[in-house]
């Protein structure tokens, strides 16, 4: 067997959660992120017939049964993550009944998967039925989408609009928009479905007052959205309370999807 802890997908993700924390996004245990994983290959780290314990989930899910997960920990720290990745991090596999996760590596001092891993994985089912080469689901704080969501309209079209004209290239990153959940409880399966539900005409989800949800098909790509998101967030709180001399209009956006050849979310443009 390989060591597990020099397979590719594992150092892309130590380096890729401590990248989210020294952005800023992962205060104390905030934030949680999961990778799914190809099985040929983790097999050549690990003997899939060696599950350490199982663990009930409490939810169903019957699409996911016998795909593997790299999932962050609940209470872990992502600022602790690359030094004791054995404990913060842990890989499961959906068992037969689709409502156990069968433990194949990590959590070593007794924890569990993230609280919030019903909206992981009911978001990885929907995003794979739109994108069979999706694979990650991050979840982060990041103070700019989060001060936003306290003084700008709730509306998805209109978040999604002021942050399309806060940087030019964000109608490239993210065309099909973000979509916004009201205030909800977090870690539960009720803001897992509305998540997934809003997952099936976008890639990144706002939780107001919380967070925000990217997917992708790879680290890279989930990170980059809520990098690129935040970043417009960051523009409009240094300039919502001030005079707008000028602006992005509606038909420049649409110049800049013509020429990177990407189609904005219908109906969201007024041309
Ligand atoms: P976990 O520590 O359970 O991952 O929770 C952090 C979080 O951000 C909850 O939304
Ligand atoms: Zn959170």
């Amino acid at each position: 067997m390989n060591n597990i802890q020099n397979a590719p997908f594992m150092v892309d993700f130590i380096r890729t959660v401590t990248n989210m924390y020294t952005h800023g996004w992962d205060e104390r245990n905030g934030g949680n992120v999961s990778l799914l994983l190809e099985n040929d290959e983790l097999y050549t780290y690990l003997d899939q017939d060696s599950v350490i314990r199982t663990i009930p989930t409490g939810f169903d899910a019957p699409e996911l049964i016998g795909k593997c997960f790299l999932v962050t920990g609940t209470g872990k720290y992502f600022k602790n993550v690359q030094y004791d990745p054995e404990n913060n991090l842990g890989i499961v596999r959906i068992g037969k009944d689709g409502k156990t996760a069968e433990l194949l590596w990590g959590f070593c001092d007794g924890g569990r998967f993230t609280s919030e891993f019903p909206a992981h994985m009911m978001s990885h089912t929907i995003r794979l039925g739109i994108d069979p080469e999706h694979r990650v689901v991050m979840h982060c704080h990041p103070c700019n989408l989060l001060a936003m969501t306290f003084i700008h309209d709730l509306d998805e079209r209109e978040f999604t609009r002021t942050l399309w004209r806060m940087i030019t290239e964000c109608m490239v990153v993210f065309p099909d928009g973000i979509n916004v959940l009201p205030w909800m409880l977090c870690g539960t399966n009720e803001i897992g479905l509305a998540t997934a539900e809003k997952m099936k005409t976008a890639r990144l989800v706002v939780w107001a007052q919380h967070g925000i949800y990217g997917t992708g098909k790879d680290l890279d790509e989930a990170f980059g959205l809520i990098e690129t998101a935040e970043k417009a967030a960051e523009v409009y709180m240094k300039i919502a309370h001030l005079p707008i001399k000028q602006s992005i209009t509606d038909k420049e956006l649409q110049i800049v999807a013509d020429a990177f050849g990407v189609k904005a979310r219908e109906g969201w443009l007024e041309l």
